[in-house]
């Protein structure tokens, strides 16, 4: 790839490029993985031989920190000179449509690279994720398991530890070592491990990057049918691994493979799909219960046979702001004060509209509605019976006068 010139308007953003760096020179092709196979990926690194410190520019310090982590310069640079026209298409990558074909051919060559680097086989999918490794701790369990389920924790740090805390709210995760009380200083031996039989996965860290332990190598989950998940965060790419051995990997890419913000997830495709119900699913599935939640409060609205009322066309109803009015709107302080007393708060319509409003945002529950609407059906106990009762004597006095008029009717026909 050549050197954007720095002749543009903007030439003060983009800093210096530095001929002598190795992204300027031609691909450099490296033995990696647990293929024999070589390959080459063109985003190279300087990694042969001993690192010189001439190769190190002087505006550079040398970064230890555990992550985010130091990045190549020769990835910086590149990353630097393609940021303000990405190969001609006249934008940076922080421009492009994420579905559009530009970004899709970065994200699949991402995608065949590591794939090819660790050499991981056709049925485990790549997932390139937002939410850091920490929302993995969440997303293991919610996806690999159910809420009664077994599953097993190595705890050999403070990252496993946190792991395993966070597991306690989706199933029942079991730690069948910790190394606490020896200050995180080692692995336990494979074979005294307690495994549970029918856990469905053994959780570890691979490297735990507070304490510095790392896994040499993996147990066997203790249930033939259960999956071997690693946090590699700290520890991603830096030497190879047969994948084959893992059910689900994870890593924050901040430490050995990029900047933060993306979080690398391999794993078996067929572990795919049997997400708990309480999963978050997309937007798809926060429309589908916010649907539910409204359609609750509506049809509550829509059957109290005009004691209440929603002025809004059943159309273009909102599923988060549903406001209501009433019958009666002297009762409406009562209904405030009824339904405070009942812990359902901030009902009151807009000032400037009057009447009530049940603001029903994502985060409000089905069982809030629900309380809603047997409250609506309880109040005022007096007046909506009253008002229902209403209905029934007038169709009952209706009925009986109908009953005494075909009576005279029939006696007068017969004198
Ligand atoms: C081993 C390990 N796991 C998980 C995390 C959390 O990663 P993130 O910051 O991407 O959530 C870290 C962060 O340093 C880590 O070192």
């Amino acid at each position: 790839m050549a050197a954007t010139p720095l002749t543009n308007p903007h030439t003060p953003l983009l800093q210096k490029t530095h001929q002598s760096h190795a992204f300027l020179k031609p691909k450099t092709t490296f033995h990696y993985g647990t293929s024999s196979k070589p390959f080459s990926i063109s985003c190279s690194s300087t990694i042969q031989g001993r690192p010189s410190l001439r190769s190190h520019s002087q505006d550079r310090i040398f970064n230890f920190a555990a992550g985010p982590a130091t990045l190549p310069e020769n990835v910086l640079l590149k990353a630097q000179a393609e940021l303000y026209n990405w190969r001609g298409s006249g934008m940076s990558v922080m421009e492009m449509s994420h579905r559009g074909k530009d970004f899709r051919s970065i994200i699949e060559k991402a995608e065949a690279d590591l794939r090819a680097l660790l050499n991981i086989p056709e049925d485990y999918a790549v997932l390139f994720l937002q939410g850091g490794a920490t929302t993995q701790f969440a997303s293991v369990p919610l996806n690999l398991c159910q809420p009664d389920d077994a599953v097993d924790y190595l705890v050999t740090g403070s990252w496993g530890d946190k792991a395993f805390k966070e597991a306690k709210k989706y199933c029942k995760p079991k730690v069948v070592w910790n190394g606490k009380s020896e200050n995180y200083v080692r692995v336990p031996s494979f074979d005294g491990l307690e495994l549970s039989p029918n856990a469905k996965y053994l959780h570890l860290c691979a490297n735990e990057t507070i304490y510095g332990v790392e896994f040499k190598n993996y147990p066997v989950p203790g249930n033939p049918n259960g999956v071997l998940v690693a946090d590699m965060s700290s520890n991603f790419c830096s030497k190879p691994f047969d994948v084959t051995k893992f059910g689900l990997i994870y890593a924050g890419a901040q430490k050995n493979v990029g900047p933060s913000g993306v979080c690398i997830v391999i794993v078996r495709k067929y572990l795919i799909g049997n997400a708990q119900e309480i999963t978050p699913g997309g937007l798809k599935e926060v429309e589908k219960k916010n649907e539910r939640k409204a359609g609750v409060l509506y049809n509550a609205i829509d059957e109290s046979k005009g004691f209440y009322r929603c002025p809004v066309e059943k159309s273009v109803r909102s599923l988060m702001n549903v406001p209501f009015t009433l019958e009666k709107s002297e009762l409406e302080g009562e209904f405030l004060k009824e339904a405070e007393k009942e812990k359902m708060v901030q009902l009151k319509g807009h000032r400037s509209v009057g009447g009530m409003r049940a603001s029903i945002y994502n985060a409000m529950s089905l069982a809030g509605v629900e309380k809603l609407v047997s409250f609506h059906e309880g109040f005022p106990g007096k007046a909506y019976l009253i008002h229902d009762s209403l209905y029934i004597t007038a169709i009952v006095l209706l009925c009986l006068c109908t009953h005494f008029m075909f009576l005279l009717w029939f006696d007068f026909g017969r004198t």
